[in-house]
Order: C-alpha cells, then structure tokens, then sequence
C-alpha cells in the first residue's frame, strides 16, 4: 500500500520530535516523515494516539509499545500527543485516519468527547482503546486495568497495615469523576467497610497531579488530625502528600500509591526509599495492545471485547530482591509432553451449555491439549469432587464454570497447595483470594441484563402498553449462579430510573426448557394482572414459556413482549416466527480461547484477570439476515 504524507501531517510529526526524538527512532518513523514522498511498503501501520505525553504512566505505556512493536518486523507505529487536550485529540484521530493507519490503538482524554471521533474510526478500521474506555461498544477491543480490584487490594493492604487495632484513613482520589476514580473508590470503599475498627475519615481530589496533592495535603496537615494511613490513586500524589507530610513535619502515616513505575521517585522508587509502604502496579496494557493489534489485523479468531490487566503489591521485601510481581502467575514450561488439562462442566442444562461443553472438546482436540471432562450434572458438590479428582491426577492445569458464585474457597485452596493452576471459563466466582484462580473467561453478565433493558425501553417507547405501566415476569436462572445474580441486577439497575416499569414476578427455572415451560404456566394460572413482558436470563427458559402461552391460546412476541439471553439459532427461528421479540448475545465458544490462554500460561506470559468475550444484542427484525450466519 502506498501512503502519502499531508502537509499538515509535518506540524505533528515535528512537534513529537523534539518531545520524542529517540522514541521515534525507535519505532521507525522518522524516514516516514517526508512530504509527498511515496514510502515502501509498510506492512502494519499502527496509529497511537495518545492523551498526554507528560504523565510518567502514560510515557511508559508509550514505551511499552513501541518497545512491543518492534517485535515485530513488519509493524510501525506513529505517535500523536493531544497534551491532554480532548479537542486536540478528536483532531490528532482525524489526522491518524487521513493518513491510512491500518490500526488505531487510543488512550482517551475524556470518555465523552472522543466518543464520536473513536465510533467514525471503527467504520474504516479496527480500534483499540486503552485505559480510559469510550461509551458503547464501536471498537474492536478495550484493554484496561482492573480498577475495581486494584482499590480492592489497597483496602486490603489497610488493614494488614493496621490490624486488628484498626485506624483512620484518608483518600486521595484523581480526577473526580473520572471511571479508574470511581472505581478505585469502590474497590478501597468495600474492603474498609469489612473492617469496623479502621475509618475512611477524608477524601480529597487532587487530579492525579503531584503538586495539587502537595498544596491540598498541606493545608489539611495545618488544619486537621493527621491519619494513620493515605491511600493515593497515583504514585505521583502520592509523594505529593509525602512532601507535604515532611513540609510539616508530620510523621508516622503510612503511605499507599498506584502505579508502581519505575524512574527517580516513581512508586517503585518511593518503596525504596522507605517513603511509600507500598505501590500497586496498575499495568498500562502497551503490550497487550500490541500483540492483539497483530493478531487483528492477521484476523485471528477469538479476539476479546475487553481485557483487564492484573495488578501486583510492591513492598520494601519484594522491591529491592529483584522479585518478579507476576511469579506466581507464569510459569514457562520446559516439559514437551501434551498439557493436560481437567474441565470440570455445571451440566447440560441448556443449548447454551451443549454448544459450550463441544466448543471446549473440540478446542482441546484441535490445540493437542490432553482433556479430562467431567460433568457437575448441577451439583455444586460434583464440581469439587471432580477438582480433587483432578487434583490427585496431578494435572497440569484446571478449569471449570461454576455453578454457584460461593463456597469454592477450601478446593481452591487445595489446588493452590498441589500447585495446580485453575481458570475460571464462562462464571466468576465470589471469593475474597483472589490468587486462588489465574484468569476469568467469559461474558459481562451485568452487561447483558443492562441491554436486555435497554433494548426493552425503546422497544416500549415505540409500542407504548394501552395504561402506560408495563407489567413484567422474569424467569431467573439457578440461584446463586454468577449469570442470574447479574443479569438480574443489570435488568434491574437499567429500569430503575422508569418505575413505570415493574417486575410483578420473579420466579426461578434454572436455565431448563421445561422449567420454563412449567413455571410459566404456574404464573398463568396465578397471576391476575397484565403481563405485558417476559424477560428470560436465557432463550431455554423463553422457548419453554413461549410453548405454554401458545398452548393457553396467547401470541407470543404480540401479546407478551418476550426478551431473552444467549441468542442460540432456536431463538432465531422463534423470531422469525414472530413468537421472541429479542435475544442478548452470550457466547458459550469459549474453547478456542481457553486453550489459548492455557498455551500463553506455560508459555510463560502473563494472563490478564478478566478476559470478557464480544457480544451482541439481536432484535427479531434482524433474525433472518443474522440466522445464516449463527455457528450455535
Ligand atoms: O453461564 C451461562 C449460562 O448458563 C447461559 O446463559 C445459560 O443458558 C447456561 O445454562
């Protein structure tokens, strides 16, 4: 392909050379600056946009990715700095596409604003957004820390901190409002409040920024008592308040950042000097983006909707003995013998579970992975039996999908003790550990419940009920199961704001076609309102229900508006059959990804925490287009 350069393109280009000479170098892209001249061939062209330049984290993530890519031969990348000016990027994107990127990978401003510019760009080429995520879904892949977890893990660094005694503890937040702000909040917020002796008793915001922290944190030490511990979202605030700590000369506080960078008063850095109890790494994902942008553009199969990256403690004892944070999850293998890998299956409870159970017998097959299976048959008890019976076979590597969300805790544990890896595919667990499992495989549940709302609000928008409430009967899942607590939650969370929309009913089927037949007609014979909706946590359960309204002389999708989850092809006939008026994607092919993140684990890379499968949302109007193309 041949690319030419825009007069307006050599501003850019010089600005980021005299920010980034050597980096530029390094990634090939100066011999592409030349005006009107026709380049060779470039195989991958990568186009970076980032949001600023200035913030450590985000130069390393720089870093980080043309240091990946010039892993690969045949791959170059241009770099855009917005210097955190939103308008600035919507521009720097714009320049990216007029000059024929392949590629773009995106670290945004602002969620919000670069929203539109990011959904233009997918329409021609696949994106990547890093770190702060766009709104809705038009990308190929979002890459992201696990913020939620990495507040998680400072709280809990809090209290092994203060122990029993407990103590007070104040708040650094970046910007307010900003998603890792929140979440970070939430993670620390949920771990303090598990824990009556120790108080979260301030929180400020200082915008990420050091001296923001510094001025802020000064003032507070002049006017309030000092805390015990202050857990800040960044490294850089965090040595702030170190410096207004010292101003002050206020001592005795512990405390806690996020970053975990290297470079002179970088977290890990600050853990060295003693002046930071710890830092936690929040990875930037340079890497990541890298190596699925190759695997995009060479269209390999299985690509992820989202990924999220695991977060290590750094302490004064694993700081300075050269100790790998990520240890305890890679483990390279020298041995060539096939891998072998126990799955232990919920049961064969739906199409769903039956496409699932084949996708991972025939992945395992096609990857040469040695696979025991064994069937739970919807006993939470028969999936641990079967986790030790893996154990005592000493397996290489364990994965299964839990039926219920808790009570995992002691198998996971002997696993842990036997040195046996465990992989969560399709369900997440509930529990407190979180080292008792490597990586997650599946779909956002929450999200599912929340489009299966959304998708119902605007389908009543323009199909008002004759009194303007709208009746609805839901049809849960197995209780306890990760799928039914969450699409519950996401269909409820999104109706909240419109009361004209109530669950009159809420009644279990387990995920089965003739529970949901039976329940149904239950419901039928009982319930004196107006059923308006149906809303199904799976097509099993709808098509079941569909056959009971049907047999009680109701028009399924005419008379009842019926919504389900997991878009399997009997869900598409009974669209174009008019009878289901909507299903939410759920993907059971997991197995190609399965044993892929297996094949990374001994090949010694490290596995993200949460691996979240894309996924789509397929009203009846699109049934017949879409059928043909359906692989369950
Ligand atoms: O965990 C995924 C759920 O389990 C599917 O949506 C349902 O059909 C299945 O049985």
């Amino acid at each position: 392909m041949k690319r030419y350069i825009q007069p307006s393109f050599i501003l850019i280009a010089l600005g980021i050379m005299v920010l980034a000479v050597s980096l530029l170098w390094f990634v090939n892209i100066l011999p592409l600056i030349s005006y009107n001249k026709v380049e060779p061939e470039v195989g991958k062209l990568i186009g970076l946009s980032q949001a600023n330049l200035s913030e450590p984290w985000r130069i390393s993530m720089t870093e980080e990715i043309t240091q990946q890519a010039k892993k690969y031969l045949d791959m170059r990348v241009i770099i855009t700095d917005a210097v955190d000016s939103s308008e600035r990027q919507v521009d720097d994107v714009k320049r990216l596409l007029a000059y024929g990127i392949d590629l773009l990978i995106i670290s945004p401003t602002d969620s919000q604003i670069l929203t539109p510019v990011v959904t233009e760009a997918y329409k021609t080429i696949p994106v990547i957004v890093l770190d702060r995520a766009v709104e809705g879904y038009d990308y190929t892949l979002y890459i992201g820390p696990d913020n939620q977890l990495i507040g998680r893990e400072t709280g809990r660094y809090v209290s092994e901190l203060l122990g029993e005694k407990g103590g007070q503890v104040w708040e650094i937040q970046g910007r307010s409002g900003s998603p890792p702000t929140i979440d970070r909040s939430t993670g620390l917020r949920q771990e303090i409040e598990r824990h009556p002796g120790i108080r979260l008793v301030k929180t400020v915001t200082a915008d990420w920024l050091r001296d923001q922290a510094e001025d802020t944190l000064s003032h507070l030490f002049k006017t309030t008592p000092t805390p015990d511990v202050i857990v800040s979202q960044n490294d850089a605030m965090a040595y702030g308040a170190i410096l207004a700590a010292k101003k002050a000369a206020v001592s005795n506080i512990k405390f806690i950042g996020v970053d975990g960078l290297e470079g002179a008063n970088g977290g890990l850095d600050l853990v060295r000097k003693g002046l930071l109890s710890a830092t936690f790494i929040c990875p930037t994902g340079g890497k990541e983006a890298v190596n699925y942008a190759w695997d995009i553009l060479e269209k390999k199969p299985g690509i992820p909707k989202k990924i999220y990256l695991r977060t290590r403690k750094i302490t004064a004892e694993t700081v300075n003995a050269n100790v790998d944070p990520y240890a305890s999850f890679r483990h390279p293998r020298s041995n060539k013998e096939p891998i072998r890998l126990g799955f232990a299956q919920v049961g064969s409870e739906s199409r769903w579970r039956l496409t699932n159970t084949k996708s991972i017998k025939d992945a395992a097959r096609d990857a040469g992975i040695e696979l025991t299976f064994i069937d739970g048959q919807q006993k939470q008890e028969n999936q641990i039996a079967a986790i030790r019976s893996f154990i005592k076979q000493k397996v290489d590597i364990i994965a299964f999908s839990p039926i219920v969300e808790s009570g995992w805790e002691e198998v996971l544990q002997e696993a842990k003790a036997a040195g046996i890896p465990v992989i969560l595919s399709d369900r997440e667990v509930d529990i407190k550990d979180d080292s008792l499992w490597a990586t997650f495989i599946g779909s956002d549940f929450l999200e599912e419940g929340r489009r299966a709302a959304r998708w119902l609000l605007s389908y009543i928008e323009h199909h008002p009920t004759p009194d303007g409430q709208v009746n609805i009967v839901e049809l849960q899942g197995t209780v306890g199961s990760a799928p039914a607590i969450d699409r519950k939650r996401g269909f409820e969370l999104t109706l909240e704001p419109h009361p004209e929309f109530r669950i009159i009913r809420s009644e279990i089927a387990n995920f089965y076609f003739d529970q949901g037949r039976d329940v149904m007609k239950k419901i039928l014979e009982t319930e004196k309102r107006r059923i308006d909706v149906l809303f199904a946590h799976n097509d099993d359960m709808a098509l079941g229900a569909i056959q009971t309204l049907e047999s009680a002389g109701l028009r399924p999708g005419k008379d009842m508006v019926i919504v389900s989850v997991d878009a399997v092809k009997e869900a598409f006939q009974a669209m174009i059959a008019g009878k289901l008026n909507c299903t939410v994607e759920c993907t059971p092919l997991l197995g190609p990804q399965l044993m892929k993140v297996i094949q990374d684990y001994f090949d010694g890379k490290e596995l993200p925490t949460r691996i979240i499968t894309s996924e789509e949302v397929f009203p009846a109007e699109v049934a017949r287009t879409v059928l043909p193309k359906r692989r369950y």
